[in-house]
């Protein structure tokens, strides 16, 4: 059964979202196990569309999905997104399946880039052997290191192209050329989210760098030091799952997003200092903070301009950071925490 406080926070979705462009559906969700996808699978199921999902299971996790398994629109395949072949046919892939975290990516580099590049490109042959939809899960981080904040679609990007960060950077910039290129010569129908930190119940609290709200939470909850890299003045723009969701489903919706890449996130820019004292106060524990080295092209500030995401879907965030946080913080506490692991 999927757990009250998630299935509370659907009607943020709702409130926004046509249910009739989805109901129906038969959708593909690539990295369906995973945090962000696992959400979509329970809306898209939720507003009557019939869900297949393609994930490895390498970062995403069963517990996401379990609640799903055996229902009759509910369909898992357990496959690498760069080999899935199939004849079932979709009108709608939201190819989610990536290595989103620093931890992670750094470990699996050259999957991490296979995943960007052949998956993409395997999806975008579906995609247009299906005459479907396809949405491509991009990053903030296609930014690097950006020069302008808060960052429009517009900049190009400050990314070492040979750098810790950049299997995951020059993946997801190599995807989204592919995915213009796809439009232009085939006319395929994309659209390109630039996602933002989104947060919320089911991101992956393990590892020690990356994923600072989860870390963050599990640390003061077990009652560890909370480990902060660098000084903490770096910024982060953290945008709570129900206004990403909102944001990637609005976007399938709109006729006018067509061919678009466009920003999805919270301009609310925290430091990363001001998230740990944050999450000290709300979980009431008193674990001490410990600084450590900046890994390598750690970005100093990230923060998007989400005027084009306004204007061209009417998005807006309907989650204030506080009351995620605290929201987060609850789901973390019903899950009884263990230690953080790499
Ligand atoms: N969470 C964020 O804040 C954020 C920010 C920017 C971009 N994104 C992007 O959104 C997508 C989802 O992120 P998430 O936070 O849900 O991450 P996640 O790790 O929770 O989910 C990713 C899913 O993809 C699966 N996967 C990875 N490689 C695969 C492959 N080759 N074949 C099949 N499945 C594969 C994993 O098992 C996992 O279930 C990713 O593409 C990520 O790059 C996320």
């Amino acid at each position: 059964m999927m757990d009250n406080i998630i299935s509370q926070d659907f009607d943020k979705i709702k409130s926004t979202v046509k249910p009739e462009a989805f109901a129906g559906k038969k959708v593909l969700v690539t990295g369906g196990a995973g945090f962000i996808g696992s959400w979509l699978c329970d809306v898209l199921l939720g507003f009557g569309s019939e869900v297949t999902v393609v994930d490895d299971l390498s970062t995403g996790r069963m517990k996401n999905i379990d609640h799903l398994m055996g229902t009759s629109k509910f369909k898992l395949i357990k496959s690498d997104v760069c080999r899935f072949k199939t004849e079932d046919k979709f009108e709608v892939i939201l190819h989610m399946a990536g290595h989103a975290s620093p931890d992670e990516y750094q470990q699996h580099p050259i999957e991490t880039l296979q995943t960007s590049a052949l998956g993409t490109e395997n999806m975008a042959e579906l995609a247009r052997k299906n005459d479907a939809l396809l949405l491509f899960a991009s990053t903030s981080e296609v930014y690097g290191d950006a020069e302008i904040v808060p960052t429009p679609e517009s900049y190009w990007g400050k990314v070492n192209p040979i750098g810790p960060r950049s299997c995951y950077d020059e993946g997801k910039r190599f995807a989204e050329a592919l995915l213009m290129a796809y439009g232009k010569q085939y006319g395929l129908n994309v659209r390109v989210p630039r996602i933002f930190n989104s947060y919320g119940p089911r991101l992956r609290e393990d590892g020690l760098y990356g994923r600072a709200m989860s870390r963050f939470i599990l640390q003061a909850q077990t009652n560890q030091p909370i480990t902060i890299y660098g000084d903490g003045k770096q910024t982060r723009s953290f945008c709570y799952i129900t206004d990403t969701v909102t944001g990637l489903m609005l976007l399938v919706q709109s006729r006018e997003a067509k061919g678009e890449v466009v920003n999805v996130g919270n301009s609310q820019e925290k430091t990363i200092l001001e998230l740990a004292t944050k999450i000290k106060e709300l979980t009431k524990f008193k674990s001490s903070v410990t600084f450590h080295p900046l890994p390598k092209d750690d970005p100093k500030r990230r923060c998007p301009d989400t005027n084009k995401l306004e204007k061209l879907v009417g998005w807006k965030p309907n989650v204030s950071f506080e009351w995620g946080l605290n929201r987060t913080v609850e789901w973390f506490s019903q899950k009884k925490p263990s230690t953080v692991t790499a």
